[in-house]
C-alpha cells in the first residue's frame, strides 16, 4: 500500500499557542517522525510525505530557510533510524533548484539507504505535481521520444520515481479540501482522507484511523459496481496490505 500525506497546519498550530510559525514546523517534524515509525510498524510499503512545495518558495525567506535547516538536521539524524527499521529514503521534486547543501544531504541519505528493503519513504521536497510533469516531458523530449506519439506509460515512466506505485490513499491534515499540487498524475485515482486535526497533533492512532477508513472504500477506477475493488484485505497494486 502507498500512502501520501499532505502534512498541513503547522502555522495554525503555532498561532493557536501564540507561538511563531517556525515552532509549528519544529513540532511538525516530530509528528513526521512518529508517523514514519507508525507506518513502518503497520507494514505500509510506500509513504510519500509532502514536506515543501514549489509554491512554498513564495513564503518569507526566514521561514523557508528554517524549514530547510530542519530538513537537513532530520536527514542527518535519521540515518541510524532508517537502518534500524530497514527504511529506504527517496526524493521527489526538483533537486536542481534546492540549495547545494540540502541537495547533497538528500543525495547522501538516498544513496545510503538504497539497498534497504523495508518501507520506502518518499520525501516530496521542492515538489510540485505540475513541475514534476514539466520535468517528465523535458526528459522525454531529451531522450529523443516522438512526442506526437507519447503514451500514458511513457509519461509515467518519466516521473521522478517511476517504479513507485500510485498512491492508494492521500491524507491531508488541517482540514483543507484540496491537494495543493501533490502527486497530480499519480494521485488520479487515490482515495482522499481529510482530517481537521493539525499536523503537529498527529499520532499513530490518526494514521490507523485513516487506513481503517480507506479499507471500507470501494475503488471503481471508472468501472461499475461489479468491477470495483473493495480495499479491505485485498492486495493493492500487487502488494501486501
Ligand atoms: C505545512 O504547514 C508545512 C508546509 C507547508 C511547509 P503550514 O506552514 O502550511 O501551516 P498552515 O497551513 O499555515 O497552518
Ligand atoms: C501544502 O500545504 C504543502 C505542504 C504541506 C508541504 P500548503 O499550506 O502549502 O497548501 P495551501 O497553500 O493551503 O494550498
Ligand atoms: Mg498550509
Amino acid at each position: 500500500m502507498h500512502v501520501g500525506i499532505i502534512m498541513d497546519g503547522n502555522g495554525r498550530w503555532a498561532r493557536q499557542r501564540g507561538a511563531i510559525r517556525t515552532q509549528g514546523h519544529t513540532e511538525g517534524l516530530k509528528a513526521a517522525r512518529r508517523i514514519v515509525k507508525a507506518a513502518s510498524d503497520m507494514g505500509i510499503q510506500h509513504l510519500s510525505l509532502y514536506v515543501f512545495s514549489t509554491e512554498n518558495r513564495k513564503r518569507a525567506a526566514g521561514e523557508v530557510n528554517f524549514i530547510m535547516g530542519l530538513v537537513k538536521q532530520y536527514l542527518r539524524a535519521e540515518l541510524p533510524f532508517c537502518r534500524e527499521n530497514n527504511i529506504r529514503v527517496r526524493h521527489a521534486g526538483d533537486a536542481k533548484s534546492l540549495s547545494p547543501d540540502i541537495a547533497m544531504e538528500i543525495a547522501n541519505v538516498v544513496e545510503e539507504t538504497k539497498a534497504l528493503s523495508g518501507m520506502q519513504v518518499i520525501l516530496a521536497l521542492n515538489y510540485g505535481g505540475r513541475d514534476e510533469l514539466v520535468r517528465a516531458f523535458r526528459r522525454l523530449a531529451a531522450s529523443g521520444k516522438d512526442l506526437t506519439a507519447v503514451t500514458e506509460s511513457d509519461i509515467a515512466a518519466s516521473l521522478d520515481n517511476p517504479d513507485v506505485p500510485d498512491p492508494d490513499l492521500i491524507i491531508r491534515s488541517a482540514g483543507e479540501y484540496r491537494t495543493s499540487n501533490f502527486l497530480l498524475w499519480e494521485g488520479a485515482y487515490s482515495e482522499l482522507y481529510i482530517s481537521a486535526k493539525l499536523w503537529p497533533d498527529w499520532t499513530r492512532e490518526d494514521l490507523e484511523k485513516a487506513v481503517d477508513e480507506y479499507r471500507n472504500r470501494d475503488r471503481r477506477f471508472g468501472g461499475v459496481g461489479d468491477s470495483s475493488v473493495h480495499t479491505g484485505g485485498i492486495p493493492v497494486n500487487g502488494e501486501k496490505q
